[in-house]
C-alpha cells in the first residue's frame, strides 16, 4: 500500500521544507499539510488542523487514510519559558494523541523531534554521547526528555513505530523558526542581508551544535526509510551538525561581506544555550543507519546568504 502522510506543524521550520521534499518523493497528493494556521506553500491536500485536538486529528487520518505522521508541533525552548503549562501541554497532548492512534493501529510509523534541549548542566558539554546524564532545565527540554522516554515506552509495550532525532538548531531559509535560542544563526543571515549588521542575543563564545536544514530533512527521511532492526534507539538519536559561535559564524559571513558588523547583547536565551552541549557525538546514528553529514560552516553560510537574499528579492 501506498505511504499516505500526514505532517503536523507543516507550516514550520521544518514542515516547509520536510513537506516539499515529501512531496517529491511520494506525490504531493500523499502529503497531508496541516497547521494551526492555513498554509500556502503546498499543492496537494491541506488542512487546518489543533494537534491537541485528538477527535479532529483521528478525523484528518481517517478522511485521508494516513499511514505515517510527521509530528513537528511544538512550543520552543524560549517561549516555553515564557508560558511553562501551555508549552507542557502542546508538546506533550499532540504527541500522546500520535502516538495512540498508532497503539490503536489506524497508523503504522511516527515521526516526532527531539532536541539537544534534552541535555542540561550535567551533562557532559563536549562531544555529548547518545546516552548520557540528562537533566534538562528548560520547560521544552524536559517535555522533549519525557517524550523521548514515552516513544520508548509505546515502541516496547505496544510495538510502535516510532522514531526521532535529537536536532540541533536548524539553519534554513524557506522556513522560518520562532522561539527558540537557536533562533540568532538564522536571524543574522536577515541582518547581514539587509542591514550588514546583527546584534546577537547570545554572547559570541556560546558554541553550539547547528545544522543546515537539508541535512537535517535527509537524515529525517533517511532514518524513517532505514529498516525497522537497524533502528534500535527508540528514545531519540544525536545527530551533530556544526558546532560554531556567534564570532565564528560572524567570521565566516565576513569572508562573503568584510563589512559586515556583529555585536552582542546577551539575554535570558544565552542561560539557555550555556546549559546545552557544545558538540554532539553521533556515532550510534552513523553505526545503526548509516548517517553522513554534508554540511560544512562555508557551505552552509554561502546557501544561506543566497537563500536569504531570493527570499528577500535581492539580487545575487
Ligand atoms: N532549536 C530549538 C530551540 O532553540 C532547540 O531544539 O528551542
Amino acid at each position: 500500500m501506498n505511504e499516505r502522510i500526514l505532517i503536523l506543524g507543516a507550516g514550520g521550520q521544518i514542515g516547509t521544507e520536510l513537506c516539499e521534499y515529501l512531496s517529491r518523493k511520494h506525490g504531493s497528493e500523499n502529503v497531508i499539510a496541516t497547521d494551526i494556521r492555513a498554509i500556502s506553500h503546498h499543492d496537494g491536500p491541506c488542512e487546518i488542523l489543533d494537534a491537541t485536538d485528538a477527535d479532529a486529528l483521528k478525523q484528518i487520518v481517517d478522511k485521508y487514510s494516513i499511514t505515517t505522521v510527521y509530528h513537528l508541533v511544538a512550543m520552543l525552548s524560549a517561549t516555553a519559558e515564557k508560558m511553562p503549562e501551555k508549552g507542557w501541554a502542546l508538546n506533550m497532548d499532540s504527541l500522546f494523541h500520535v502516538l495512540n492512534l498508532a497503539r490503536d493501529k489506524h497508523i503504522k510509523k511516527i515521526f516526532w523531534p527531539s532536541s539537544i534541549a534534552v541535555f542540561g548542566l550535567t551533562t557532559p558539554k563536549h562531544n555529548t554521547p547518545q546516552r548520557t546524564i540528562m537533566e534538562p532545565g528548560t520547560v521544552y527540554g524536559i517535555s522533549k526528555s519525557a517524550g523521548e522516554l514515552w516513544c520508548q515506552y509505546y515502541h516496547r509495550v505496544y510495538g510502535v513505530d516510532v522514531r526521532s532525532i535529537r536536532y540541533p538548531g536548524l539553519i534554513s531559509w524557506k522556513g522560518e523558526p520562532g522561539g527558540g535560542t537557536t533562533d540568532y544563526a538564522v536571524d543574522i543571515f536577515y541582518g547581514a542581508i539587509k542591514d550588514n549588521a546583527y546584534t546577537s542575543f547570545l554572547a559570541e563564545d556560546t558554541y553550539l551544535p547547528m545544522m543546515y536544514m537539508s541535512d537535517a530533512i535527509r537524515a529525517t527521511v533517511e532514518l524513517m526509510d532505514a529498516p525497522d532492526e537497524n533502528v534500535r534507539t527508540r528514545t531519540s538519536y544525536n545527530l551533530a551538525g556544526i558546532s560554531f559561535s556567534p564570532a565564528e559564524l560572524a567570521n565566516a559571513i565576513k569572508k562573503a561581506q568584510p563589512d559586515f558588523q556583529i555585536d552582542y547583547a546577551p539575554d535570558f536565551r544565552n542561560e539557555i544555550a550555556l546549559s546545552w552541549p557544545s558538540s554532539i557525538d553521533d556515532s550510534t546514528a552513523q553505526t545503526e543507519w548509516n548517517w553522513q553529514p554534508e554540511y560544512t560552516l562555508d557551505r552552509m553560510v554561502d546557501e544561506m546568504l543566497n537563500g536569504v537574499k531570493t527570499k528577500l528579492n535581492i539580487k545575487a
